[in-house]
């Protein structure tokens, strides 16, 4: 039930539907160089899945893409995985006060995982606290609801509602995500920090995981940030 894409990278793909569109949502499962399992984006812990994911290796870390996406269902990890430590989004805390989280994820990779992983804290978004990771060995960029990604597998009904949203063929927050940027610059700058990775393949929160060109995609995908008035010379300033 698990796709393996690398030889320690898998996803795992479950339909959702929203305002009546199939979109899916994905999440993506890490083999550490210890062995040990790292999750992102937790999907409902069936017991199929359970197992699967029991088949890999020790459930160690469950992480949420923000404090939006890929949080619903961790508690059903820190049940079924007495070891597992439960990681926060900026902003998740807040939202969860029901679950007691293990720490607290920003921009320096835990030292548990840094080898294998590093990764960015989106920043100057309104809602989009999000952890963008890099899986290092596999070139993968894995990503929340930074990156939508609508291709051509995808109902046709889909398939039009994204190229209005501006999320079809490329890798890109929805339009309505791009209107509630809080600080341009500061998010210009985080995009930036993500395409400075050396990755190919791209895992979306939602939509069509791409294999290969997902640099480019994400370029595309990111126009309306990257070439936007303010940023003439393209080096998105310097990080402070
Ligand atoms: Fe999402």
């Amino acid at each position: 039930m698990l796709t393996q894409h690398a030889p320690r990278l898998w996803t795992y793909e479950e339909p959702l539907r929203f305002l009546s569109f199939e979109i899916g949502r994905i999440m993506t499962v890490i083999r550490l160089s210890s062995g040990e399992l790292v999750v992102q984006s937790p999907a409902e812990l069936t017991p199929a899945l359970e197992s699967a994911l029991s088949a890999l290796g020790d459930v160690r870390y469950v992480v949420p893409a923000s404090k939006l996406h890929g949080h619903l269902y961790m508690e059903q990890y820190r049940a079924a995985f007495p070891a597992v430590e439960l990681l926060a989004a900026p902003g998740l805390e807040a939202r969860r006060t029901d679950l007691t989280f293990d720490g607290l994820l920003g921009d320096v990779p835990d030292p548990r995982w840094a080898a294998d992983v590093d990764q960015v804290a989106v920043s100057g978004h309104r809602w989009l606290t999000e952890l963008a990771f890099f899986h290092r060995s596999s070139r993968t960029l894995i990503l929340g609801d930074v990156g939508y990604h609508v291709g051509s597998s995808a109902p046709l009904k889909t398939r039009l509602m994204a190229r209005l949203a501006g999320v079809h063929g490329r890798i890109s927050p929805p339009r309505d995500f791009r209107l509630t940027v809080a600080n341009e610059a500061t998010f210009r700058r985080s995009i930036r920090d993500v395409l400075a990775w050396d990755f190919d393949r791209v895992i979306p929160g939602h939509g069509e995981i791409v294999e290969t060109g997902g640099k480019r995609a994400v370029l595309d995908g990111f126009d309306w940030l990257l070439q936007s008035a303010g940023d003439v010379d393209g080096d998105g300033g310097t990080r402070t």
